[in-house]
């Protein structure tokens, strides 16, 4: 099994995989939109266990996440969101969602600095809420009434991204003790405490690269209608 980020090429597979598996479905362009603004976001899983007869045979696509960042938070902050999860029936329990969805998030945190992720899932959907609470360590922040097209109720589920930033910062710290356990030299003198001074700025300067940069995305949100269309229809 192979989880890559999807590409433009995928978008009529996931959109057959969304159809198979749930009643929340958008039109082509509305995929192409996340893929386009936020192409570091969504995820597939692809079946590569038979191998393709030609190079024009389509990806067997059994998963995907299709994820983007919230465009103008309410509340200020940063934060990615999870638009629609599903794995095909014949490829459940394997894993796939839980790799799927911690791949996305490392994505919104490393390129977007997202300080945490949201989505909304059906209050029936035992499944899906497992994953989110149990697995990931989601937590339900509220209820949302007749959320979904249909008049179901959805939680409004959100998960904070601390722990990869605490990860990051400890990377850099072994990274940095690596490098002084290298250098052999005491200080020698007043130079010596200045390249003290010099490494801790160093320190500090490399922390704040670390977390990655931000793109123009509200630059290239153009289609705010299709995500209102999709909110219509229930998204997830
Ligand atoms: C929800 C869904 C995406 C899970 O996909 P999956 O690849 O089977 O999930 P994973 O294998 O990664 O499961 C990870 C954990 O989630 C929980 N989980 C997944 N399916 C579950 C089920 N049917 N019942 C209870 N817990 C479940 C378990 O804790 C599981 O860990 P375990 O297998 O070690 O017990 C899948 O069932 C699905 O596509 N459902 C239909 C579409 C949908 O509801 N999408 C979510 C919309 S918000």
């Amino acid at each position: 099994m192979d989880i890559r980020l999807l590409h433009p090429s995928d978008i009529p597979h996931v959109q057959q995989t969304n159809i198979t598996n749930l009643p929340e479905n958008y039109f082509c362009k509305y995929y192409m939109y996340h893929a386009l603004s936020w192409p570091q976001l969504s995820y597939v899983a692809v079946d590569v266990s038979r191998p393709k007869k030609s190079p024009y045979d389509a990806p067997k696509i059994v998963g995907y996440v299709l994820a983007k960042m919230e465009e103008d938070p309410i509340d200020g902050v940063q934060h990615g969101h999870i638009t629609s999860l599903s794995v095909m029936r014949t490829h459940r329990r394997l894993g796939l969602a839980e790799k799927l969805m911690r791949q996305s998030q490392r994505a919104m945190f490393e390129t977007y600095k997202a300080v945490y992720v949201s989505l909304h899932v059906r209050v029936s959907n035992i499944a899906a809420l497992a994953l989110y609470r149990d697995t990931l360590g989601f937590t339900v922040g509220g209820t949302e009434a007749k959320y979904y097209a249909d008049g179901e109720d959805a939680y409004s589920m959100r998960m904070d991204l601390d722990y990869l930033r605490e990860e990051a910062l400890d990377a850099e710290d072994s990274d940095q003790e690596d490098t002084v356990g290298q250098d052999e030299g005491g200080e020698v003198g007043s130079a010596g405490k200045a390249g003290e001074g010099a490494d801790a700025k160093q320190k500090e300067r490399k922390r704040k690269v670390k977390v990655g940069r931000q793109l123009g995305v509200q630059e290239l949100v153009e289609n705010n209608a299709s995500s209102q269309q999709a909110k219509a229809n229930g998204a997830s």
